[in-house]
């Protein structure tokens, strides 16, 4: 279970000064090469908190990254948006194994746009619409039969229709205000450079490991 993590360097002189654009390189260098077919490069760990200090981690996928946010989406009336709704700040973290590396970042969540929302919903896959519209996200339910039930009642519902996107369904952004790169080293002495924004300027530390 003891891994060497010996593949890159992660130095301050190589890193762009805006953590966005340093992002997308690392996305787009995790999506590099022969990666296996279950592998998902964009799936992030989303924590968010209630008021009272409950702490819930889940995973989401990142599904854009315009105006410089972090864009997901899931149910409105789920656990992790009634936590949003309570404390808006939360965190994601991206693990990259194959590449030894990990982002993490901090940030402010707010809701997307019903047209953003729709607009995304209508170009999705017509069974994610259909489950969508019948997952009540969190909550308990009786059984997978009355689900099921449920599903196939929309399917001759929508048959010929258009599927409407959700009330409670929609799209959140997070904006960060820290995002820390990770990059695995030998002897345990890994890099980790952490931006943190103080008004509208990044500034760049180096953690200790
Ligand atoms: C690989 C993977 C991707 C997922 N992507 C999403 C997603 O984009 N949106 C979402 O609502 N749930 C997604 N889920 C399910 C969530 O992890 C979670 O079970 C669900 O959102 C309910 O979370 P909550 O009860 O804490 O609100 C995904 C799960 C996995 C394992």
């Amino acid at each position: 279970m003891r891994r060497s993590y010996k593949l890159v360097r992660l130095l301050e002189k190589d890193i762009d000064p805006d953590p966005m654009v340093q992002f997308r390189i690392w996305l787009g260098e995790a999506a590099e090469g022969e990666l296996p077919d279950w592998m998902e490069i964009n799936a992030m760990t989303l924590s968010t908190s209630d008021g009272g200090g409950c702490v819930t981690s889940r995973i989401v996928l990142l599904k854009g990254l315009d105006d410089n946010k972090f864009w997901f989406y899931t149910n409105y009336a789920s656990q992790k948006a009634k936590q949003m709704q309570a404390n808006p700040t939360v965190s994601l973290c991206f693990l990259w194994q194959h590449i030894q590396r990990q982002v993490r970042v901090e940030g402010t969540v707010e809701k997307a746009s019903r047209e953003q929302s729709a607009s995304y919903f209508h170009k999705r896959p017509r069974d994610s619409q259909l489950g969508a519209l019948v997952s009540q996200q969190s909550s308990v339910i009786a059984s997978r039969e009355v689900m099921e039930k449920n599903l196939e009642a929309l399917k001759v519902q929508y048959a010929e229709a258009e599927i409407p996107c959700p009330d409670d369904w929609g799209g959140y952004c997070v904006s960060p205000h820290q995002v820390e790169f990770w990059q695995g080293r030998e002897s345990r002495l890994h890099d980790r450079l952490r931006y943190r924004k103080e008004g509208s300027q990044w500034i760049i530390e180096r953690l200790s490991p």
